[in-house]
């Protein structure tokens, strides 16, 4: 461990237990907070990376009375299919669990009574609209109308798409319902506000301090929201959710938290879960309470307003820290986020991800037909990083084969081979020319200038530099034609072992990305056990409750952030290829797997 160890909190955000995930939903929270992760475990941190599924609230309701089941039994059958998606990417959660577990009522609760106390929530009577029809409550998401403040078309009732405000629906110009079309009644009903405006000082202060940190976008996304700060709605009209822990409220069996509040609240609940099954109940302390341990949050940018506005504004509220003061709940006051990392959005071949209209492709089907690992590659050299991001296939098998199959895999198997067969093991370095040197002194400085990269989140930057390294261990190969050195085989011994010492430092530079293919060539090179972790399902249940499962694992593996010297006289045999070249066929065959445009 290096002595600068720091605890690292990496929180992806929490998928909706609503359906299996496609591709475009694990770019944005999923793969690129798990390369951050193992990145930071490699460095030598302390990372703790929960998340769940999101199992309250109107996207579980409105899906289980489109299938017919009850909101429960839906949470129930998509949150193990989640977790197996999540799984089978390699995602190395310390703990992914759900939102339904008593302990995550029990702590959201908490937080609730936390607010409440130092006067951050407060009662009022506000408009609510139900279906004239049916008589039943509509969701704030499914009312659509014209945005008052921009005058965009197709505003929902809880937010604007097109100018990011949050909206109520009773503002909206023309509202309609999106379930029947009908205009939506609205009536008297009460509801729990968090004081917001009570936080626009301390978070303003908050995130002009982050100027230069966070990605600009969001940033500039984060303190647009400054401007018009209202208090905020956190019951619904609803029986699917957690009880208002207040008396007078807490058995009334139509009033809940609205999903948001109980979901952000998850990566704070889920730690407390994570530490009472590590045997160790404080433990979640040391990422919440250390003024030196940071955290980072993961999601895709519609998630923005929740991670940067809302959930700093319950930490500080119950940290006793916005405008009325007060003092930190019973866990004490808590950390907020260091950093929101959002993503920009994936397109599918130029449309919307759609799995009603089939413009999707499923994580469970990607990976019947493809490694993990060239997926894991071609969100981080082509995910919406910075910007709308399309996906095609065309794309996906050049780059596949142009950048994964023709530079590294081409590296590591001519260069393994040619030791294999010359020397049968890793050959002993003689005399180093000038090359040599360049060489290994290059690939060495890539730790840090990868690292640099990957700690602020720049996945393209950081597997774009960790290709380079690999591309010129390609040409230096090709320079030194140890091939055509038949007489000289002390000189081919030493081209064998630089070339060989830089695919150890190549594979141990990919592992955040590629965790499978670098312990295939960890393998090859000698390494025995596990180089990079991998996370497990376990069954697992609480006091008095169901079965459920989670993920989690042990990630105190072998992979360091750092170049270690090959050993010579490691058997090595003729390598199996890492990456499978993919046929031109493959795009047809996957677009006529598409709803046709
Ligand atoms: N379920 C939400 C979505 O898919 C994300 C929730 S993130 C959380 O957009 F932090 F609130 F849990
Ligand atoms: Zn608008």
């Amino acid at each position: 461990m290096s002595s600068s160890s720091r605890h690292i909190l990496t929180a992806p955000a929490w998928p909706y237990a609503n359906g299996p995930r496609h591709i475009g939903h694990v770019s944005g929270f999923a793969l690129p907070a798990d390369m951050f992760s193992r990145y930071q475990r490699m460095a030598g941190n302390k990372v703790l990376m929960v998340s769940g599924t999101d199992e309250h609230g109107t996207p579980i309701q409105v899906q289980a009375d489109k299938e017919g089941v009850t909101a429960r039994e839906l949470a129930d059958r998509y949150s193990g299919i989640i977790a197996e998606d999540l799984h089978s990417l390699g995602m190395t959660y310390d703990l992914f669990t759900r939102t339904t577990t008593r302990n995550h009522y029990a702590v959201v609760q908490e937080l609730f009574t936390g607010l409440y106390n130092n006067g951050y929530i407060f009662e009022r009577t506000t408009m609510g609209a139900i279906s004239p029809s049916t008589g039943r409550t509509l969701p704030d998401r499914y009312i659509e109308g014209t945005c008052p403040i921009c005058g965009y078309d197709g505003a929902r009732g809880d937010q604007c798409d097109n100018c990011g405000n949050q909206l109520d629906p009773i503002d909206l110009i023309n509202p309609v319902s999106r379930i029947n079309g009908e205009k939506p009644k609205f009536v008297e009903t009460e509801h729990f506000m968090l004081d917001l405006p009570a936080f626009t000082d301390v978070l303003g202060r908050y995130l002009r301090g982050k100027q230069g940190d966070w990605r600009p976008n969001v940033l500039k996304f984060a303190l647009n929201l400054l401007d018009d700060m209202q208090p905020r709605a956190i019951s619904r009209d609803l029986d699917w959710g957690i009880p208002i822990p207040l008396d007078g409220w807490r058995d009334n069996p139509a009033k809940r938290l609205y999903v948001w509040f109980d979901a952000v609240a998850g990566y704070f609940t889920a730690s407390v879960e994570w530490a009472r099954r590590s045997g160790d109940p404080e433990a979640w302390r040391a990422w919440w309470q250390d003024p030196d341990a940071l955290s980072y949050y993961f999601m895709g940018k519609d998630n923005i307003v929740f991670h940067a506005e809302i959930w700093p504004a319950m930490l500080l509220g119950y940290s006793g820290q916005g405008d009325k003061g007060g003092t930190p709940g019973s866990r004490g006051a808590l950390n907020i986020p260091t950093e929101v990392v959002s993503s920009e959005f994936l397109t599918m071949e130029g449309r919307k991800f759609s799995s009603s209209r089939q413009v999707v492709i499923y994580v469970k089907d990607f990976l019947e037909r493809y490694d993990v690992d060239a997926l894991r590659y071609y969100v981080a050299i082509a995910g919406p990083e910075n910007q709308d991001t399309d996906f095609t296939w065309a794309e996906f098998v050049r780059r596949n084969n142009d950048e994964l199959v023709a530079a590294w895999g081409n590296l590591v198997n001519r260069s393994v081979n040619l030791a294999a067969k010359n020397f049968g093991a890793i050959p002993e370095a003689g005399d180093l020319t000038d090359a040599d040197r360049a060489l290994l002194e290059r690939s060495r400085a890539g730790f840090g200038a990868v690292g640099a990269e990957l700690g602020r989140s720049r996945f393209k930057n950081a597997i774009t530099e960790a290709l380079d390294v690999v591309r010129d261990a390609n040409r230096y190969l090709s320079d030194q034609a140890p091939w055509k050195l038949k007489d000289d085989p002390a000189r081919v011994g030493s081209i064998l072992h630089t070339t060989l010492q830089v695919v150890d430092d190549a594979k141990s530079l990919l592992t955040p990305f590629l965790p499978n293919t670098s312990q295939k060539v960890f393998e090859m090179l000698g390494g025995e056990g596990e180089w990079s972790g991998m996370p497990e399902i376990q069954t697992v249940s609480e006091e008095g409750g169901p079965d459920y499962r989670i993920l989690t694992g042990d990630y105190a593996t072998k992979a360091r952030w750092e170049s270690v010297p090959i050993r010579p006289g490691v058997p090595l045999a003729k390598p199996a290829p890492l990456f499978k070249k993919l046929d031109a066929s493959v795009v047809d065959e996957e677009l006529a797997r598409l709803e046709q445009p």
